[in-house]
């Protein structure tokens, strides 16, 4: 149980000096503000106090001397608890040596909620294992470099709509509850809907290639689900994917914009995120070299060079030329450049049904995927569709999809089929790799895994 009771917020807003926040101290250099936040770590040396205040944008260390602080001050700060609730006034100063460039000479504080020493915040800053800390992920999404993760993920959001908003792009969501599959190659989840079987949807695709043929350029941007027992480091089973989807476009166009738009996201993070990358301890220079053009390869080229590196002792697995790629493939393939690289032209038989064949050879298929240097890995998927009628049919029935539930689909084909093309771009993917995780689960405030779902 709380020691004090959350005091009136009125009460709150009677500050004696004006209200900033960490992240904009330099603005107020010299002068006391007030800071509305909770207390992060204390270090007590005797007569000197060194609180460190968080407020969401970040974190500050406070100076209080026993001598230069009224008595009820100190006393008030002496032995506070983690987690703690406060509303402190200070005097900002700076300090090459600080963190964020300032600290804060504290001349006030009000304890909004005194948290108890019989039941202290369970997050310590002692190191905690990674089960214990998703047990309370409502409480370690607190920590600097927990907050510095959701912020840069907001930037990769932001950025990943304002590219497609500035381009002409129009955004239309599609549904979330299907009645069929769009990823035959993945695994749905089912819902029941009013006594009707239907499943969350794994990819807003199919619609969008609707609404793309009535508007021209056109992106989702939801949450999608997958229901595979995976339990690799890329795999959620909620996640959100941005799709765009354009009209008259083909596999070259769609290789370009693939290119522009992850070069944009990241360079968007690199230029309004920097002191959240430097939190989490990210190499910058990594990210700034992250400009188009991307380097292009075949799926054959690439699958030659995995078997080159196995004939060197590079990989211990031989590449099975067919297949798609695996984590460790992908992992070894990556390595090689310092810029995402598209893998175009994979074998039609191991890709979706709706993807375009080659002209020139129709085992293959006009599709890419964008995998991300540093061993992260396929973060974007995509195509240019199948527009024929009868091959998209063939398609359907070949890959035993229910025709009933695909005819809006085949419509499309009907009533002025264009070569069309778009692709997925998975937010978690691309934040893992932006902030150099070793896991997504980090990487979406509550992440939903194979085991987890909770809280
Ligand atoms: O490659 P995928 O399965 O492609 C599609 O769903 C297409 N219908 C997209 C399109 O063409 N409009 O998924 C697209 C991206 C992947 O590249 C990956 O970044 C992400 O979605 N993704 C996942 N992210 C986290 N957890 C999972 N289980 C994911 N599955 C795919
Ligand atoms: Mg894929």
């Amino acid at each position: 149980m709380s020691e004090e009771t959350v005091v009136n917020i009125e009460e709150t807003k009677a500050a004696s000096a004006p209200v900033a926040t960490i992240s904009t101290l330099g603005k107020h250099e010299g002068q006391s503000v007030t800071l509305k936040g909770w207390l992060y770590n204390l270090r007590e040396s005797g007569k000197l106090l060194f609180p460190i205040f968080r407020d969401g944008t970040g974190t500050v260390q406070g100076v209080a001397h026993v001598k230069s602080v009224p008595a009820e001050v100190f006393e008030a700060l002496k032995g506070l608890t983690q987690e703690s609730s406060v509303i402190v006034t200070g005097k900002v100063r700076a300090d090459k040596r600080a963190p964020g460039g300032y600290e804060l000479d504290v001349e006030n504080i009000q304890v909004i909620q005194r948290v108890s020493e019989s039941d202290p915040f369970p997050i310590s800053l002692k190191e905690h294992g990674v089960e214990f800390l998703m047990e309370h992920r409502h409480l370690w999404v607190r920590t600097p470099r927990q907050s510095a993760i959701l912020r840069i993920r907001a930037e990769i959001m932001r950025a990943a709509a304002e590219y497609f908003d500035q381009n002409g792009f129009i955004r239309t969501d599609p549904p979330i509850l299907t009645p069929a599959a769009c990823e035959g190659t993945s695994t749905l989840f089912p819902v029941d809907y009013f006594g009707e079987p239907a499943f969350l949807t794994q990819s807003g695709q199919l619609y969008i290639e609707s609404t793309a043929l009535a508007l021209g350029k056109v992106y989702s941007f939801g949450p999608t689900f997958r229901a595979e027992k995976s339990k690799t480091r890329r795999h959620l089973t909620e996640f959100w994917m941005v799709e765009p989807e354009v009209a008259f476009c083909d596999l070259n166009d769609l290789m370009q914009l693939a290119e522009n738009y992850l070069s944009h996201i990241v360079q968007s993070v690199v230029k309004n995120r920097a002191p959240e990358l430097e939190v989490i301890g990210r190499d910058i220079q990594k990210l700034e070299a992250i400009v188009p053009p991307f380097p292009r390869l075949r799926y054959d080229e690439a699958a030659k060079m995995l078997n080159d590196a196995h004939a060197k002792g590079e990989l211990e697995n031989p590449f099975e030329y067919g297949n798609d790629f695996g984590s460790p493939d992908e992992t070894w393939l990556t390595k090689q450049f310092d810029k995402p690289v598209m893998v175009h032209r994979y074998p039609a038989a191991v890709k979706a049904f709706y993807m375009e064949p080659d002209p020139e050879d129709p085992t293959y298929a006009l599709c890419l995927d964008v995998l991300a240097p540093e061993g992260y890995g396929e973060v974007i998927g995509g195509s240019q569709r199948v527009s024929s009628y009868d091959l998209l049919k063939s398609r359907i029935e070949a890959h035993n999809l229910p025709l009933e539930s695909f005819q809006w689909y085949l419509d499309l084909r009907r009533y002025g089929s264009v070569p069309h093309a778009g692709f997925g771009m998975g937010i978690e993917r691309v934040v893992a790799w932006v902030c150099g995780l070793d896991h997504v689960r980090e990487t979406i405030p509550f992440a939903r895994t194979l085991h987890r779902i909770y809280p």
